[in-house]
């Protein structure tokens, strides 16, 4: 019953709103568009539901800022919902988004599958979905309107490429030690797929343990020192994001090894923190994982609000750091 009834009241009130605007004024106005970039001709602000997967790193808290920031700046009335990184709580904010009746649904799903059942539902309610940063493996992609985010296939590939470089003409076995993101994740499946697929051009060099440390710093301490203790002989750890490599230096030190020079470290994202690890010394190499994904996101949301076409996909440019790279890149850092 609500959702037949309040958008015959947004178009009464949105009616409304035009015919007082052509009553009263004569000029003053921009031309056609509505009063703020986000609000439709006339009417009431567009509302946006956001599922946030939670804040488990740097990298996420530069994305729920960037995400705020811009849906202000565009004038788009934001429902921001934390999941903890539980599905379970994305899908219960997804369902309440659809009861509200917002204009567009937008989420970053903690993990991959799951998602066709309440995918389905907020179809038949006719509100678009925009998957953000992270993708969902559902083969009815009419289920969403377009995914924006990176290649994160690619940031894999990135990262196994520098250390085929690295170890390029090596005779001896190269051992390397992966710390995973959050189990059933689009970035940690698809950095480990890509990392593997590259590395696999030498065959001395091996992963010789692979774990997920959750995106967690603490994660990447814990599972480091499990590492450290089980694996003596350790060359190289590749972290699926700065914050489990900034763990694991914690742990590398504290077992009396010097990181970045006993061990070599590869991460993934490029906050500031990695960043001046990586300027330090003490990370090797990362690859840019983009957080700043707000006023795209903006965009295609009032695009799809208004019915009109977007690409499937919208793939964010990235580039990739090594010391110099870093020292030249962090004073005008912004996340
Ligand atoms: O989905 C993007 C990944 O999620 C980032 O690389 C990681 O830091 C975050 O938690």
């Amino acid at each position: 019953m609500t959702t037949t009834r309040l958008p015959a009241l947004r178009m009464l009130a949105a009616a409304a709103a035009a015919a007082l605007v052509l009553a009263g004024c004569g000029g003053g106005g921009g031309e056609g568009g509505g009063d703020a970039a986000g609000a439709p001709a006339g009417g009431e602000p567009l509302t946006l539901g956001f599922s946030q997967v939670g804040a488990e790193s740097g990298w996420r808290t530069a994305n729920t800022k960037s995400v705020q920031d811009s849906a202000a700046a565009a004038g788009i009335e934001l429902q921001f919902s934390d999941a903890q990184q539980k599905q379970e709580n994305q899908i219960k904010a997804i369902r309440s988004f659809i009861q509200q009746r917002v204009d567009v649904i937008a989420f970053s799903p903690v993990v991959e599958s799951g998602w066709d059942t309440v995918l389905m539902e907020a179809k038949r309610a006719n509100i678009p979905v925009i998957l953000t940063d992270r993708s969902v493996d559902s083969a009815d992609t009419s289920l969403y309107a377009t995914f924006l985010g990176s290649d994160f296939i690619e940031e894999g590939r990135k990262a196994g490429q520098w250390l085929l470089e690295q170890t390029a003409g090596a005779t001896e076995p190269v051992n390397i030690v992966e710390l995973q993101g959050t189990t059933g994740s689009a970035p940690a499946i698809d950095r480990q797929e890509g990392f593997a697929e590259v590395i696999a051009q030498n065959p001395n060099l091996t992963v010789i343990a692979s774990q997920t440390g959750d995106f967690t710093r603490s994660g990447g301490r814990q599972v480091m020192e499990a590492f450290l203790k089980s694996h003596p002989d350790i060359d190289v750890l590749y972290a699926h994001n700065d914050d489990m490599g900034l763990g694991a230096i914690e742990a590398i030190e504290a077992a009396g090894k010097v990181p970045g020079q006993d061990i070599q470290i590869i991460t993934v994202d490029a906050v500031k923190d990695g960043m001046q690890a990586l300027a330090d010394g003490k990370i090797n190499y990362i690859v840019e994982c983009n957080p700043l994904l707000g006023p795209q996101l903006m965009d295609l949301v009032q695009k799809v609000a208004a019915g009109e076409e977007v690409p499937a996909r919208v793939v964010t440019e990235e580039t990739t750091f090594d010391t110099e790279a870093a020292k030249a890149a962090l004073p005008s850092r912004q996340y």
